[in-house]
């Protein structure tokens, strides 16, 4: 019996020795040895056929057999997980010297920038932001800015009409009546209104059947083409920079009486280099077209010419980014090619 429990414990600590490597295999161990069939715990049961004198000694062997291999257990217990942590660590180590992971973060489309600034000038100078519908009547859109049905000037612009009655603006000329409209009490206003415009026009470098355009509108008493010259003026002083002028040239518009085309000194030259490739040695740049309100046009939307007058302009917002960034193909701004727009 003696020599069993000896053989046993020196099992048992071989086991747990050399086989242990991994926390499962201990408790196999354990439970071989241990457990409530393990070999020792057989041995204890065999010990009701020993004599009664012998039963004491080899008890005391038995336990001490247990307490040794228990004891051993736990160290090797901890010795594994001790190991395991390391492994752990090392596995997950995280080397905090490795360069970082660049994050893209987006940015304001260049319309979007330009925009924003044309916003940002009028803002500052009092006028307030006004919104229409792109999905428009042919009333707002033409009639109430004196293009009755069946106007020559109407064909100036090529509409994408839904009905006859209705179409996508082809201007944001439509907020100036809405705006007079909506103001019953027929305030003074100073407004823009910024937004999108349809017109059936081919896709090339210098069209787009859908564009960005800015209304303006002011109406009070004693509102001059003077108040229209210093305005702009001073707008395309802000937007362009001091040095920049502004060239008046007469033109038509329905809407406006008299009404002008203006030019800006080219942003790119200043007027100074023949080959110039945006302004093509003119030395100016279209940028907008305005004039003095019509008289109709304030009566249609309820405003008495006789009392008030007005001015209005429309500028093309892609226009203007064209000759801020010195692109040369508007629809750059439509492909959105990242390899372009990264550039802003
Ligand atoms: N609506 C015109 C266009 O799209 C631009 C324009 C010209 C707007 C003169 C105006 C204006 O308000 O007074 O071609």
């Amino acid at each position: 019996m003696e020599n069993k429990i000896s053989e046993l414990r020196a099992a048992a600590a071989e086991a747990i020795n050399s086989a242990a490597t991994n926390l499962k295999e201990l408790e196999n161990i354990r439970v071989k040895f241990l457990g409530k069939k393990g070999e020792l715990t057989t041995l204890l049961r065999g010990m009701s056929q020993l004599s009664a004198e012998d039963r004491p000694r080899i008890g005391k062997i038995v336990n001490e057999a247990r307490a040794q291999i228990e004891q051993l257990i736990a160290e090797k217990n901890s010795e594994l997980k001790a190991k395991e942590l390391q492994n752990k660590i090392a596995s997950e180590k995280i080397d905090v010297t490795l360069p970082g992971r660049k994050v893209h973060c987006g940015h304001l489309h260049p319309l979007t920038l330009t925009l924003n600034r044309v916003k940002e000038i009028f803002i500052e100078m009092g006028y307030s932001v006004e919104e229409g519908p792109e999905v428009e009547t042919d009333y707002f859109n033409f009639e109430a800015l004196n293009l009755p049905k069946d106007h020559p000037a109407r064909d100036m612009q090529d509409s994408f009409y839904i009905t006859e009655e209705i179409l996508l603006r082809t201007q944001t000329s439509p907020v100036q009546a809405r705006t007079m409209q909506k103001n019953s009490s027929n305030a003074p206003i100073r407004m823009i209104a910024p937004g999108r415009v349809y017109r059936r026009d081919d896709y090339d470098a210098s069209h787009s059947p859908m564009f960005t355009q800015v209304e303006g509108l002011v109406i009070d008493e004693g509102i001059t083409f003077a108040d229209l010259k210093g305005t702009l003026d001073y707008f395309c002083k802000k937007m362009f920079g001091d040095s920049a002028q502004i060239r008046l040239r007469p033109s038509f518009f329905p809407f406006t009486e008299p009404s002008t085309e203006v030019d800006v000194s080219c942003v790119m030259c200043h007027g100074a280099n023949d080959t110039c490739k945006v302004c093509h040695g003119s030395g100016w740049l279209e940028i907008l077209g305005a004039g003095e309100v019509h008289p109709k046009v304030l009566q249609m939307s309820g405003y008495d010419p006789e009392k008030v007058s007005g001015f209005a302009f429309g500028m093309g917002i892609e226009r203007i980014a064209m000759l801020t960034y010195g692109i040369d193909d508007l629809r750059l701004f439509f492909d959105n090619d990242t390899r372009f727009l990264n550039q802003f």
